[in-house]
């Protein structure tokens, strides 16, 4: 059957995916880091948040609006810097919150502005919605750094929002003061909406002092500002699927009213999670000290073993769960990846999937369990 354009032309697993498949059906063991799902990187999760996912009160169809009162009154609590609850719409992940934001605002053949190099999904959420994503590079000179200029060039009349990730996955930066008044005035300028992903900005590490922790802390934007989180990252809880995004700005009322106009044709944020979202939420402040140590100790540990290895560096971590690290582009990061997967079995992702524009550069995730995250970059560290 002849399927959309909208969708992948093939669904082949890249080298390295088929490479780690071959490796563990034939029983091979395998160091991951990479490790993305927080529910198996051994975080222990309190028995209230399976309570709450089964309250008397999920048997109960309420059907339509924004969301449940609850569960948008403590999403505003968690924020804080005056978000009104009324104005929390809820989704089922941050990828259907944007998939509604594209609806809302674009036509079939518009244009998004996606960052680069950043969480691979953006192309593609924007082509389900029959939009164009065009990337806006980000350059690493001390620190990596949205390219202001880039972005002034590559708005058309077709462009209609822009996405920031805040702090950026996985390259780790928080927006500069400079940068978020240069984002705002081009989104006021262009009539854009500024989409702003913040999942990761309770997961601070690195960040310089003047770096904006989140940009609810503008209170009164002078463009129109969607940011998004989820109990995904804030609670470490993907499974759950509960998302929400945060309307700010010039000209929200009607895009307020349109996103409430999409979600009532899906109604997709089920009632147990909306139920569970006030437990899930008090109890992530000390999951997420959990993941910040986790992180910091084994930073630690890069840091031992990159101290005795001069050709090899780490770059800063402002935030996020991941690092970048450095290494001669002797060959390229996939045959490296390749490499290290079937010399010492050990799995990292080249820089090339989040779209790093140069090679040399692998992704570590931080919230590998510690003695797996020492041992696989000992390895690792030993064969490059
Ligand atoms: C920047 C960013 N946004 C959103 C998500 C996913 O969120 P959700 O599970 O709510 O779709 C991720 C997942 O890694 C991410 O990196």
């Amino acid at each position: 059957m002849r399927l959309s354009s909208r969708l992948p032309s093939s669904h082949e697993p890249n080298a390295l995916s088929a490479a780690l498949a071959a490796r563990r059906d034939s029983g091979g063991a395998v160091l991951d880091l990479t490790v993305s799902n927080p529910t198996e990187a051994g975080f222990p999760f309190p028995a209230g948040i399976l309570a709450a996912l089964a309250a008397p009160e999920v048997l109960r169809y309420a059907p339509g609006g924004a969301g449940a009162k609850a569960a948008q009154e403590a999403i505003a609590a968690h924020h804080g810097h005056g978000v009104d609850p009324a104005g929390v719409l809820l989704t089922a992940s941050t990828s259907e919150a944007y998939s509604w934001l594209f609806k809302a605002v674009g036509d079939p053949g518009d244009e998004v502005l996606v960052p680069s190099p950043s969480y691979p999904l953006f192309e593609w959420l924007a082509r389900l919605e029959g939009l164009v994503a065009r990337p806006v590079p980000a350059f690493f000179h001390e620190g990596w750094r949205l390219d202001l200029q880039g972005l002034e060039e590559a708005c058309t009349a077709r462009t209609k929002a822009l996405v920031v990730v805040n702090p950026n996955n996985p390259t780790g930066q928080f927006l500069a003061p400079e940068e978020w008044a240069a984002l705002t005035d081009l989104c006021a300028r262009r009539k854009l909406l500024l989409i702003v992903d913040e999942v990761f900005a309770d997961y601070a590490l690195e960040a310089p002092a003047d770096r904006l922790r989140t940009v609810l802390a503008s209170r009164s934007p002078p463009c129109a500002l969607a940011v998004l989180s989820g109990l995904s990252k804030v609670a470490l809880l993907p499974q759950v699927k509960l998302a929400w995004l945060i309307l700010r700005g010039q000209g929200t009322a009607s895009l307020q009213e349109g996103l409430e106009f999409v979600a009532d044709q899906f109604l997709s944020v089920s009632a147990s999670a909306q139920a569970a979202a006030a437990a899930a939420l008090a109890a992530a402040p000390a999951l997420r000290a959990r993941v910040l140590a986790r992180a910091r100790t084994n930073l630690a540990v890069l840091d031992r073993g990159l101290a005795l290895r001069p050709g090899l560096q780490r770059l800063p971590v402002e935030g996020g769960w991941s690092v970048l690290l450095r290494r001669p582009a002797v060959d390229t990061d996939e045959a490296c990846a390749l490499r290290l997967l079937e010399t010492e079995g050990v799995l990292v992702h080249p820089g090339h999937f989040f779209d790093i524009p140069s090679e040399g550069f692998l992704v570590l995730s931080l919230l590998t369990r510690e003695p797996d995250f020492a041992e696989g970059t000992d390895r690792l560290l030993r064969a490059l």
